[in-house]
């Protein structure tokens, strides 16, 4: 195999993603890397061409998918970089509150069907934003709207202890994160039924290893890692059962507390450089 091959059909102009360089920043924190290659004047850059006039982000600078769930990933980015300067956050407050639907959740899109996972991103989203003049911290949802809010996320847990993503669905494990995380942002994870939702989650193992999406299906790192991660936010204390216990997470930026802390710490810009 010759260099050239190991890049398979990459070129140097292939486009950034914003799902990608999200994770990325994440994954390198992880691997505690300095960040004294990363090009942050790029990065606002390509936030800067990622978003779309009704406020809304694309996954790449040309278009693709432009929806809530890119929303989030632009605004994690820069609050990770600590420097909102690459996007226009009152816009993206507006096409926020354009998603929230009548249930209390918000849909991946306005008029859309309130989801469990872009009501995730909306939270999340909003709870990272910068004061700005239009919007100070808190004035982008009402004591009403937080209320629908938390209601409709308590409602998704199902009496399998499981929560679903949308009304009247099954209960699926990857939504006990969407949910659960999100209710934790709005300091009203003591509403989850713990020890239902350890239940629910210990019979979504398979016996070879991994956690499905619902008890008695395949595995998948999808439905593991996010299984794992809300064992990490909501459950403090597991009754009697210490076996879940896991480091804390983050989360609004869905990474562990530590590697949250190294991030902080490294990806910001020092005083005079870019
Ligand atoms: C419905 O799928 C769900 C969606 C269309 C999107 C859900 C959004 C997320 C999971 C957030 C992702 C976040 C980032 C940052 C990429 P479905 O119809 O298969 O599920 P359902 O039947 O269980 O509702
Ligand atoms: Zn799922």
């Amino acid at each position: 195999m010759t260099p050239e091959d190991t890049t398979g059909d990459a070129s140097e102009y292939d486009l950034p993603h914003l799902v990608m360089t999200y994770t990325a920043l994440n994954s390198l924190s992880i691997l505690r890397d300095d960040f004294s290659k990363l090009d942050r004047r790029g990065i606002l850059r390509f936030l800067s061409a990622c978003q779309r006039k009704d406020g809304s982000f694309s996954a790449l600078p040309n278009g693709g998918e432009s929806d809530l769930r890119m929303l989030y990933c632009a605004f994690v980015i820069s609050s990770m970089l600590n420097d909102w300067t690459g996007i226009d956050v009152d816009r993206a407050i507006d096409y926020i509150r354009q998603c929230y639907s009548y249930e209390g959740g918000y849909g991946q899109t306005p008029g859309g069907e309130a989801l469990g996972g872009t009501t995730y991103c909306a939270v999340a989203a909003l709870h990272l934003a910068p004061d700005t003049q239009r919007f100070p911290r808190g004035s982008w949802l009402t004591p009403e709207e937080r209320e629908r809010t938390i209601r409709w996320l308590v409602q998704n847990q199902t009496h399998s202890g499981g929560f679903s993503g949308r009304t009247n669905k099954l209960a699926d494990a990857c939504y006990c994160f969407w949910c659960g995380a999100t209710l934790s942002i709005l300091g009203a994870g003591d509403l989850v039924d713990e020890r239902a939702l350890v239940a629910f989650l210990t019979d979504c193992q398979f016996k070879f290893g991994g956690i499905s999406k619902a008890p008695g299906e395949r595995p998948d790192p999808y439905h593991t890692y996010l299984s794992l991660a809300v064992l990490s936010i909501i459950t403090t204390s597991h009754g009697d059962d210490e076996s879940w216990k896991l480091p804390q997470l983050d989360a609004l930026w869905n990474a562990t507390e530590s590697t949250a802390a190294w991030a902080r710490e490294h990806i910001p810009a020092k005083q005079g450089s870019c």
